[in-house]
């Protein structure tokens, strides 16, 4: 402040310019105009002046000056419950003078809202502004009284919603007290939006922070000292305090009284535990209402509404269910009964109920983003899939709903399908492998660790139709199969195990006719050893070369024997030879196939070969697991009418006990009894060991594998996926099928098909059998398999071919008496076989019947135009004469004329003089009349013949 004007002076002095002037002119300063400038040095001559006719404060006068500034901030919501930040400023200033002259003995006190400032007290009192301040104090009182009125009313309303209040608390235990507190609190804000100033006011207290509440038990003590003080002082002044106190008092009073309200003992232990949420929290009992965005009040419903969100989430990406269910619970808590007891215990427990909730969420938040790795077998349920996510099933439902599937919790899910889910749920979905148990369930891996031990091999014994192969078996196993086979072949795949002196061996047995290549195929898979039969007076066949090829494919070694060496006409060296031109090789030539002449009668060089297999299997070292879930191959399988689906299982690994849930192929079921190949019931099998089980729910393919499962509902969902899945694939096939005969239907006219239906009573058989008919098929006549099963011949296979016009072949199987009289009633041809290749043969011989016939023509004779007659009835005749051979009335002609046929055609007549004759022989005379032709001439040639008709074989 260098230099000011005189008229910025006086009114920093709040004086008027004139009494200033005067001043200064007193004080020796020539100032005349209120434009004047004044220097710091006038200033001080003013002031020296001043002290001088004064006195200085300090030496003669008692002036004390008190200014006090208080800043605080209110953060408040508005009506529309926006958020506002409002700034205030208190500014009190008070001078207390002691006048010299004792005329005014009362201490001044002055409070305004402006700077502080150094107030005039000299004796040229401005009477004018005396007047103006008078009349600004009376302006004031009145605004005072006003306000006074307002919180009068106020309070009441305060008052009255609180009575409210605290009856709903009494009548409310749960979210109906919360209820209604809100609609108090509404009304209570109704209230204060009757006044602005007032509800400013009012929500200035409700919204008092902790600072603000520091300041309490100060400006409280303020308010006493000054109602004290404003006893003594004059009616304005008074007043001023009197507002000065109200306000304060107003201040401090909602939340006093709230507080109150709600079971003021609690609040002490509550704010002792956790002091500092104490106030925000009596903040937030006033204002949740209205302010949800505001601090204090994210706990309230909105908060809890959030929690129920976080735990709906938390349980999708819980790991387990129990910690679902736990945090679920808590999530209840937060939103609904635990809040209202909380409620019911006043705010701090309230409080505290939230404060639990939101530790809850923080707890879970950073879970949320867990991706689990699902491992998804080729069938999984929708409930299980939700599991395996750790997510309710009705997600897993919506998320298939979106990609249009409807399905149900309990629906069967292909791992495509099931994949996608995954993905989709922001999970890493793994295709496990179909036949690992892992796949399916934890616990099956149990076991499967279990200490591999030495296990028996298996050996095939393979080679051509009649070779010896069943023989060979019966000698070492001192059993007579051989010589109870229908036909003297075998027909489908024998498994036994014995016990030899060196050690137990399993055999497959395999049939050596051409039709059961699928057989020879499967023994070839199952074994460890194959046995290479070849008869020693026959040599190497077909069917050996075939035995060859597949134990080569399935790189098991091979031992020759070389049967039937008995025999005069015996030739081993003939075997060896032909046989190195298979490429198996003799030991003594340097290869590695061990060559043994045996004869199944005398039992030569039995011993040895077993010696030699035995001598094999211990090179292989073989080894499986015994303690174990048994896994292995089915060999054969059958419907027996009193015992319902039978399987003969070779078991490759474990064990397997009765009363074990098992899934072979397509079908499953739990093993009911077990037999060994004698018919002897067994309780387990070990590796190596062939057994019959029961109690599969179907009959299973020849070749499926099988293995034990621990869950069976598990093994449910797979055989029926699978059986699912070859449907499809079938169906799919017949319709390709179909589609391919039409347009060789199409492209051959007149394609006759054959629709066959096979009943077998085996599994292998029924499938040797279908495909040695399917063979039969040739460009005319067409083999359609209708339907192939095993097992006997039921009215609804008579019914399948009354529709589909099939005949039906039953393979060592009948028709019951319900489908016998079906079939007679309808004329359903069944035809019983027992041995492949009359079947084979008399489907040939039917079909064969069915080729169209071949048309040949044969010359019968010759004959001469020697005239032409013209009747004017009968048309034109030929005279002829029969110059070789004969002609018959039936017989065709060539005409010839020149050796060159001029026209084909057939007889009208043929007469013999003036009679009708059936045939003229050579050398004699005849009257021909041609059908539709009489352009003959004299010297034409007629050459006769008749078409026959040859029926065809195929
Ligand atoms: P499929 O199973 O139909 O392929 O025949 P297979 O190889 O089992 O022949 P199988 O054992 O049925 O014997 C066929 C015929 O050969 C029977 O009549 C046996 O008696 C005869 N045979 C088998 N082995 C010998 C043998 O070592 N010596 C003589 N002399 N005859 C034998
Ligand atoms: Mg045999």
């Amino acid at each position: 402040m260098s230099s000011t004007t005189v008229a910025e002076f006086a009114n920093e002095l709040k004086k008027s310019t004139d009494t200033l002037l005067e001043q200064l002119k007193s004080a020796g300063v020539a100032k005349s105009a209120a434009s004047d400038v004044l220097t710091d040095a006038d200033k001080h001559s003013l002031l020296n002046f001043l002290q001088n006719s004064h006195g200085t404060a300090s030496a003669e006068r008692k002036k004390i000056t008190l200014v006090k500034k208080q800043t605080t901030e209110i953060k408040q919501a508005d009506a529309t419950g926006k958020a506002r930040t409002i700034q205030v400023e208190v500014r009190k200033k008070r001078t207390f003078v002691r006048r010299e002259d004792g005329a005014d003995g009362v201490p001044e006190v002055v409070e305004q809202d402006a700077p502080a400032q150094e107030e005039s007290t000299a004796p040229a009192v401005d009477h004018a502004d005396l007047a103006r301040r008078e009349e600004e104090a009376r302006r004031q009182a009145e605004l005072i009284r006003r306000q006074e009125e307002d919180l009068v009313e106020k309070r009441r309303l305060r008052e009255e919603s609180e009575k409210r209040e605290r009856e709903a608390q009494e009548r409310a235990a749960s979210y109906a007290a919360a209820e209604d507190q809100k609609k108090s609190e509404a009304s209570l804000n109704k209230a204060e939006a009757t006044e602005q100033a007032a509800a400013d006011a009012a929500a200035r207290a409700a919204v008092q922070t902790e600072a603000r509440e520091k300041a309490e038990a100060e400006s409280k003590a303020r308010a006493e000292e000054e109602v004290v003080r404003a006893a003594d002082l004059g009616d304005r002044r008074r007043k001023a305090e009197a507002e000065a106190a109200a306000i304060r008092n107003m201040m401090a009073t909602p939340k006093k009284v709230l507080v109150a309200a709600k079971k003021p003992e609690e609040v002490k232990p509550a704010a002792g535990v956790k002091g500092t949420l104490h106030k925000p929290a009596v903040g937030s009992a006033v204002a949740k209402p209205a302010k949800p965005g505001a601090p204090g009040t994210t706990s309230g419903p909105a908060g809890a509404g959030k929690e129920v969100k976080s735990a709906k989430l938390s349980s999708s990406w819980a790991g387990d269910p129990a910690k679902k269910k736990e945090l679920k619970t808590r999530g209840d808590t937060g939103a609904g009964a635990g809040r209202s007891t909380n409620w019911r215990s006043g705010p701090r427990g309230k409080r505290g109920g939230h404060d639990r909730d939101r530790d809850d969420h923080q707890q879970a938040a950073p879970v949320e983003a867990r991706v689990i790795e699902v491992h998804v077998p080729e069938t999984i349920t929708v409930a299980e899939l939700a599991h395996k996510m750790a997510i309710k099933a009705s997600e897993v439902i919506k998320s298939l709903m979106k990609m249009g599937q409807m399905v149900t919790i309990n629906q069967p899910l292909d791992q495509d399908t099931a994949m996608i889910v995954v993905e989709e749920m922001g999970h890493k979905a793994v295709v496990a492998a179909l036949d690992d148990p892992e796949a399916f369930t934890d616990d099956d891996v149990s076991g499967q660790e279990a200490v591999s031990l030495p296990r028996a091999p298996v050996v095939t014994v393979m080679g051509h139709v009649d070779h010896g192969k069943t023989s060979l078996l019966d000698y070492i196993r001192r059993a007579k199969v051989a010589a109870g086979e229908a036909g003297g072949i075998t027909q489908h795949i024998g498994a036994y195990h014995v016990e030899t002196p060196r050690g137990m061996v399993s055999f497959l047995d395999t049939p050596g006719h051409e039709a059961f290549t699928a057989m020879r195929a499967r023994g070839a898979k199952a074994t460890d050893i194959v046995i290479l039969v070849v008869a020693a007076d026959d040599g190497v066949m077909p069917q050996t070369k075939e035995a060859i090829k597949h134990a080569k494919a399935a790189g098991v070694p091979i031992v020759v024997a070389i049967t039937k060496s008995d025999k005069p006409d015996a030739n081993a060296e003939r075997v060896k030879q032909e046989l190195v031109v298979e490429e198996v090789v003799p030991e003594e030539y340097g290869g590695d196939s061990p060559f043994v002449s045996v004869s199944s009668k005398t039992g030569m060089g039995i011993d040895t070969l077993l010696e030699q297999v035995l001598l094999q299997a211990e090179v292989l070292e073989l080894k499986a697991p015994v303690e174990a879930l048994a896994k292995g191959l089915v060999i054969e399988a059958q419907l027996d009418k009193g015992r319902g689906p039978v399987a003969t299982v070779l078991i490759q690994s474990g064990t397997l006990k009765t009363g074990d849930v098992v899934l072979a192929g397509q079908t499953y079921g739990r093993v009911r009894a077990m037999l060994d190949e004698n018919g002897k019931t067994i309780k387990t099998a070990g590796p190596s060991i062939p057994v019959e089980i029961q109690g599969l729910t179907e009959v299973p393919q020849a070749g499926d594998e099988f293995m034990v499962m621990t869950d069976e509902r598990r093994a449910r969902e797979i055989a029926t996926y699978r059986a699912g899945k070859f449907r499809n694939t079938k169906l799919a096939k017949q319709q390709a099928a179909k589609l391919e005969n039409m347009f060789s239907d199409l492209s051959a006219g007149d394609v006759k098909m054959v629709p066959i239906i096979v009943k077998a009573d085996v599994q292998g058989s029924q499938e040797a059998l279908a495909q040695s008919l399917l063979k039969l098929s040739t460009d005319e006549v067409k083999v359609q398999m209708v339907y192939t099963a095993v097992g006997g011949i039921s009215e609804s296979d008579v019914n399948l071919a009354i529709a589909s016009k099939a005949i039906i072949i039953g393979f060592n199987v009948r028709a019951d008496a319900g489908a016998r009289k079906q079939a007679e009633g309808n004329g359903v041809d069944i035809r019983y076989y027992n041995i492949i290749y009359d079947a084979v043969d008399e489907l040939k011989a039917a079909m064969s019947g069915m080729l169209a016939p071949e048309k040949r023509e044969e010359v019968i004779g010759f004959a001469e135009i020697r005239t032409v007659f013209v009747a004017s009835k009968i048309g034109t005749v030929a005279g002829c004469m029969v110059t070789g051979g004969y002609v018959t009335r039936s017989a065709h002609f060539r005409l010839l004329r020149d050796n060159v046929v001029i026209y084909t055609g057939e007889l009208d007549s043929l007469k013999r003089m003036k009679d009708d004759v059936r045939e003229v022989k050579e050398g004699f005379e005849c009257g021909i009349k041609l059908k539709n032709y009489n352009e003959i001439k004299e010297g034409d040639q007629l050459e006769f013949f008749e078409v026959k008709e040859i029926a065809r074989t195929l």
